[in-house]
């Protein structure tokens, strides 16, 4: 098939690029800065240097593709709320709209568990937890608004809504890589009583996710939220990758309370000065609260099992993070 990947240039959107590739697929990957991309996949896919702000250049994108996989956004706790909406919300509708008139028979859109977080402790959500009132941060806001255009396609096209849960792996510029940053600095605190369980995804397996919600029926019109199907002790975790890296795992303990006005303050600062704050509400309650999943439908539906753990995946991006440093 000949498929397009928005966010080809982004952590998980390389390594969907590569599935593909290696599933025999003709692959475009979308993004505005090709530095950080892999030499293999670059050679391989076809380059489309697009912002997704550029309505009329995001719809030629979709010309002439049998599938596109919307995996572009900004996806980060802090950034300004204008941009968060015009490349969450009116890209996702320029992705729509050029799916539409170029007669893309499947569109596959990234979003994030995040859409149903509410702040507090949330065991087993199934996909039929109903979005909140209010949205713990503008990203979830927004993605949850991407949501919104997508299923308003069903009807036109072939949709499917994937909600990858905290994604990590090599390549990751986020999740792990931030926390570690701040331990260096010996200012990560542990947040809350570090008894919070998560579910953590392995980048691999939601490629793979991704791979399968290409060409299965019964996923038209649904939405799965993918994870590596193990509830962990976040700060276990963390300690664990602490330790292995010979950092201190002695984390001064604060509870979330606190954590959130500090984040308050340091967002009020960050909106004044317009640098990124240490903390955000949204971090601090995602680094503190329970957030575990059932992941059934994606089982039942797509055929999902998560083939690399927690722990295997965790090795890997160890590894890959030591090469990285060598
Ligand atoms: N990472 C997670 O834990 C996680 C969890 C749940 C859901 N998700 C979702 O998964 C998707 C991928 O996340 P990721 O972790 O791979 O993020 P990432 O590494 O930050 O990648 C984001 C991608 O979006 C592209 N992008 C951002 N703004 C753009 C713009 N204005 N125009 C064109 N492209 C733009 C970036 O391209 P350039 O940098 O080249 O512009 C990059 O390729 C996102 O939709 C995110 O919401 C991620």
């Amino acid at each position: 098939m000949k498929i397009l990947v928005t966010g080809g240039t982004g952590f998980l959107g390389q390594h969907l690029t590569r599935v593909l590739l290696m599933a025999g697929h003709t692959v475009s990957m979308m993004g505005r800065d090709f530095s950080q991309v892999l030499p293999s996949l670059r050679k391989e896919a076809v380059p489309i240097i697009c912002d997704l702000r550029d309505k009329n250049a995001v719809k030629q994108a979709c010309r002439d593709k049998d599938a596109v996989y919307h995996v572009g956004a900004l996806s980060a706790a802090w950034g300004k709320r204008a941009d968060f909406f015009a490349i969450n919300v009116e890209g996702t509708r320029a992705i729509v709209e050029g799916c539409r008139e170029h007669n893309v028979k499947r569109l596959i859109y990234v979003s994030s568990p995040s859409v149903v977080f509410m702040g507090a402790d949330q065991r087993n959500v199934t996909e039929a937890l109903p979005y909140p009132r209010r949205f713990v941060s503008v990203y979830s806001l927004t993605k949850k608004l991407g949501e919104d255009l997508v299923n308003a396609a069903a009807s036109e096209l072939e949709t499917v809504i994937v909600r990858p849960k905290a994604i990590f792996g090599p390549g990751d510029r986020t999740l792990l890589p931030q926390l570690i940053a701040a331990a260096r600095r010996r200012r990560l605190p542990q947040i809350g009583d570090g008894r919070n369980l998560v579910d953590l995804t392995y980048v691999e397996n939601v490629a793979r996710a991704l791979l399968l919600a290409l060409n299965t029926a019964a996923a038209i019109g649904k939405t799965y939220t993918i994870t590596n199907d193990e509830h962990i002790l976040l700060w276990e975790v963390i300690r664990k990758v602490l330790q292995e890296l010979l950092l201190s795992t002695q984390l001064r303990q604060i509870p979330l309370s606190v954590a959130l006005t500090a984040a308050a303050m340091m967002e009020a600062r960050a909106a004044l000065t317009g640098t990124e704050p240490l903390l955000t509400c949204y971090s601090a309650t995602i680094l503190a609260r329970t957030q575990t999943y059932d992941i059934t439908a994606a089982k039942r539906d797509l055929g999902y099992a998560p083939s690399t753990s927690v722990a295997t995946g965790i090795e890997h991006t160890l590894a890959a993070l030591k090469e990285q440093e060598a």
